[in-house]
């Protein structure tokens, strides 16, 4: 892990700002909610991956892992599942708060988690890891894992591709990473997780342009 750069205060040496993009979703959270809350509430190619890819769980609560809106939380709540949100943004969070109101949600960054290990059945991480840094996601990936009871899920969406976009915007850099489903499969695995299901589907009208990929992995 880079370290700190002394002459920015949250600003470290891989680039990677996490105020930045706290700011950058606190700005646009209500707008966010909008356009993105309500997915997942009818029967789609998405929801038919978590169907299958949750399927089969230790107990416990699962974890929305940047939650934004909540949607995340909604499908799980409504699939009989304990769920709790996390984000870094109080903007997303109040959002959340709004439209799913049976919402459990905590501010919290998704690199220092705080929970005891091992006490989730499992984690959704829904468009949340692209804004890592790619050196950063073994290590977002191996947080995620400590929290994961033996046999539960971790699910990764993300937008597929290679490389990082460094977008540079005013509340200050954001990254977007991207990665392909055999790279995620092999970062995945390096941490300690078995991959099971993985697929893909292009972008959808207002979406980011980049093929989506949906993966899963199980602990041990
Ligand atoms: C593109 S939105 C995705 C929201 C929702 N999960 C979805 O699928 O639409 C990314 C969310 O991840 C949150 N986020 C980004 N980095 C984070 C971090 N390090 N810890 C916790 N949340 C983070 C942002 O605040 C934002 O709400």
């Amino acid at each position: 892990m880079a370290d700190a750069d002394p002459g920015t205060a949250r600003r470290y040496h891989d680039g990677y700002d996490r105020e930045a993009v706290l700011r950058v979703y606190d700005g646009m959270a209500a707008d966010y909610a909008v356009k993105y809350g309500a997915e997942l509430r009818e029967p789609d190619s998405d929801t038919e991956f978590l169907d299958a890819a949750l399927a089969e769980l230790p107990a416990g609560p699962v974890l929305d892992v940047g939650c934004g809106p909540a949607q995340v939380s909604r499908y799980l709540l409504e699939h009989g599942r304990a769920a709790i949100g996390i984000d870094l943004a109080p903007g997303m969070l109040a959002a959340a708060a709004r439209l799913v109101p049976s919402a459990r949600l905590v501010a919290a960054d998704l690199l220092a988690l705080p929970l005891r290990p091992a006490s989730c059945a499992g984690a959704v991480a829904s468009y949340s890891l692209h804004h890592l840094p790619r050196g950063r996601l073994g290590a977002a990936l191996a947080g995620l894992r400590e929290a994961l009871r033996p046999g539960g899920v971790l699910v990764v969406i993300t937008h597929g591709g290679d490389g990082e976009e460094w977008l540079d915007r005013v509340e200050g850099k954001v990254v977007l990473s991207r990665y392909s489903p055999a790279g995620l499969a092999s970062l995945l695995g390096a941490s300690g997780l078995v991959p099971e299901l993985v697929s893909t589907r292009p972008p959808r009208p207002g979406e980011y342009p980049a093929e989506k990929v949906r993966i899963s992995a199980r602990r041990a």
